[in-house]
């Protein structure tokens, strides 16, 4: 199969940190790249956020000011799905519940032409189930990326039952063409990358309930000894409590309750307070702007 050429209009639902950070990889790749939201003025804002961070880019000298330029110039903060109609690929990365993305994907269909991918970016929803909501479950497939996109190069391709393996292999081919490091995998709960860290943030946050480290020693053990780039408690706070609670609680019940996988009351009680990571400005620590110390 061949990469989807970079005349591909690409479509990206949700302008969250994943819908921006896709946004802005498949605009550096060359297609225009158009960005809608359900919350007004959100994906207005992601574009601003992308055009923020291409200027840091220039002023350490990564980017030139043209490629900035360039890469602006293809982004574009649209209202409403309609705008979403030429578009060969739509990336949802909206809430991770699965209902409400089987509505989107239901109406996606019916905008989109015949030949048009839908991809999901879902951390732990069945592909299969998200399929099963529309017409042709063929052209439905993850591309899940990691946090922060343009940064990380792993890239799960992912084949629910009724995945057309062509699309699949489309979508390997396209994110190997924006620099990407794709990996195949079939829709099991977590696929591979969340299923195999699930542990990691499960025992780290049974080390905090045990009292045994806080999480800023637990974290620098296994940063400075586990060779890990960050730890667990940095990596939740990163990703975001919500996000990683859900997919905690989806992942544990998609394997019929095993222990291996289960939420943790603390992963509850942040999310209860709304302090979700970074981007709420607290979780495990303290990112507010000055702030040097651990929160918890
Ligand atoms: P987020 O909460 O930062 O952004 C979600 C965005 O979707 C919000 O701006 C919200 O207004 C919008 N939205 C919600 N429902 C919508 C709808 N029906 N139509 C249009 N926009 C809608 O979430 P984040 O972190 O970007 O996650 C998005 C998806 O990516 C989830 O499925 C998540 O599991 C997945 N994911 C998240 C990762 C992470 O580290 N945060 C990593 C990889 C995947």
């Amino acid at each position: 199969m061949r990469p989807l050429p970079p005349s591909t209009i690409v479509g990206v639902v949700g302008s969250g940190a994943m819908g921006q950070g896709i946004a802005q990889v498949a605009a550096q790749a060359g297609h225009p790249v158009r960005l809608v939201d359900a919350r007004p003025g959100a994906a207005a804002s992601a574009v601003a956020a992308i055009a923020k961070t291409l200027n840091g880019l220039v002023d350490k000298g990564k980017r030139t000011a043209a490629e900035r330029d360039a890469t602006l110039n293809r982004l574009t903060a649209v209202d409403g799905l309609p705008d979403l109609a030429p578009a060969g690929l739509v990336i949802e990365a909206i809430v991770e519940d699965l209902d409400v993305k089987r509505r989107l994907f239901a109406e996606l269909e019916s905008v989109v032409g015949p030949d048009a991918i839908l991809a999901t970016n879902t951390s732990s929803l069945s592909v299969t189930a998200i399929a099963a909501g529309v017409a042709r479950p063929e052209r439905l497939a993850g591309l899940h990326f990691f946090n922060p996109a343009p940064l990380m190069a792993l890239v799960e391709i992912v084949s629910g039952l009724a995945t057309d393996p062509t699309i699949a292999a489309t979508l390997f081919d396209t994110a190997r063409a924006w620099g990407k490091s794709p990996v195949r995998c079939r829709s099991t709960p977590g696929f591979i990358v969340n299923r195999v860290a699930r542990p990691f943030y499960a025992e780290g946050l049974r080390l905090l309930q045990e009292q045994v480290g806080d999480p800023a020693s637990i974290d620098a053990i296994l940063r400075e000894s586990g060779g890990f780039r960050m730890g667990p408690f940095e990596l939740m706070d990163l990703i975001g409590h919500d996000v990683n609670f859900a997919v905690t609680r989806s992942v544990h019940a998609a394997y019929f309750g095993d222990p291996r996988f289960q939420p943790s009351l603390i992963q509850q009680e942040l999310v209860d307070a709304g302090r979700l990571g970074r981007k709420s400005g607290r979780g495990f620590y303290d990112h507010s702007p000055g702030a040097d110390r651990p929160a918890i």
